[in-house]
């Protein structure tokens, strides 16, 4: 690394340190400057090897977290914030913070980065021990640099734990590589990958220099994508599920399936818990999404329960390949 190179990237390391002080009016002033980043040389040469090295992890029940292989501790159970908006956005934050969910899902898309960090930075809770995700979306990948900093300027968290890509498409691999320069520059924890599947994982992997820590893709008992969460683990990645009770004005049939009924008669839980139950228990983060405070208390309630192999056997019977949305 020459001397320019290494100011640059201590410079970036202590502005991330500082925005880490939660709430701190430099971390307002360091989410609206432009970040000092590092060549994609240094980021290749730094991080190079240490996906290899590093674990795929597994979920520890007790602290109802996984270690990411970038090293990082996330929850496996949160709350998705997809067509949340305004005041019933933070609301539903800040109801899910209350029931104790420390993983909140966004994305640019979903147009509420804004109130998910306001939420976030209004909790109370301390900053580091708050997973937020979001994504960018592909009409950005042409202009990366400028999506990565609207997204910290909208959050105003001081850093972002984990950013996706939201879909393949022109640019991706481009887009990450700006994203590993925010990872080494410490403004991003860890990168990750949404929609990515067995055809376009390992072209991907073999271009980029921070294996993706997660990839996100739609999971419930009628898509259950039983190839690729396989697939996506034996490469150290965690699998996060997305529309895990079958997607907003998508479930009311899975939500009356009268198999998932049966099995949480049997356990004196409700058929939503069942479903994020068999989630955890094949390996799989869930990210329900509502707006329904009891609804997101009840979806937190899913570690005082075994599923048995035959149960999770019946669930797995009802995949039918399919999807509920297009992606
Ligand atoms: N990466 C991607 O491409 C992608 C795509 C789609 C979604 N996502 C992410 O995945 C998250 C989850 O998907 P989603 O929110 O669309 O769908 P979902 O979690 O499968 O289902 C949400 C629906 O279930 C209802 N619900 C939640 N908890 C319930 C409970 N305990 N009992 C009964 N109903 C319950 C919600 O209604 P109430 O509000 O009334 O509770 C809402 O109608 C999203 O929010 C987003 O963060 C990612």
């Amino acid at each position: 690394m020459n001397r320019m190179a290494l100011l640059s990237f201590l410079l970036a390391f202590l502005l991330g340190l500082t925005a880490c002080q939660f709430g701190g009016a430099e971390e307002k002033t360091a989410a609206a400057q432009k970040t000092e980043l590092p060549s994609s040389e240094t980021v290749a040469k730094e991080t190079k090897g240490t996906a290899e090295t590093a674990k795929g992890g597994s979920f520890d029940l007790v602290t109802k977290t996984v270690e990411l292989n970038s090293g990082y501790v996330m929850p496996i159970y949160g709350l998705g914030t997809y067509s949340l908006h305004g005041d019933t956005c933070i609301q539903a934050v800040q109801a899910a913070l209350q029931s104790g969910v420390r993983l909140i899902d966004t994305a640019h898309a979903y147009g509420n980065e804004v109130e998910v960090g306001e939420a976030v930075r209004t909790s109370g809770i301390p900053r580091e021990e708050i997973f937020v995700i979001t994504k960018l979306y592909p009409d950005q990948f042409t202009r990366p640099q400028e999506a990565i900093e609207e997204a910290l300027r909208k959050l105003n968290l001081g850093y972002i734990d984990m950013v996706l890509l939201h879909h393949p498409g022109r640019g991706d691999v481009a887009a990450y590589k700006e994203l590993e320069k925010y990872v080494a520059a410490g403004k991003i924890r860890s990168l990750g990958l949404s929609n990515w599947y067995i055809k376009e994982l390992p072209e991907f992997l073999s271009q980029v220099s921070i294996k993706p820590a997660l990839v996100q893709n739609e999971i419930h008992p009628y898509y259950q994508d039983r190839e690729v969460v396989p697939f996506i683990q034996k490469q150290g990645i965690t699998v996060q599920g997305w529309y895990p009770l079958g997607g907003r004005g998508h479930n009311a049939e899975l939500l009356k399936e009268p198999v998932l009924s049966e099995i949480a008669k049997a356990h004196g839980k409700t058929l939503v818990q069942v479903i994020l139950r068999w989630n955890i228990q094949r390996g799989v983060v869930v990210i329900p999404g509502s707006a329904n405070p009891a609804h997101i208390k009840e979806n937190t309630e899913i570690f005082d329960f075994v599923l048995t192999d035959e149960e999770m056997k019946r669930i797995e019977a009802l995949d039918r390949g399919e999807k509920h949305d297009w992606y």
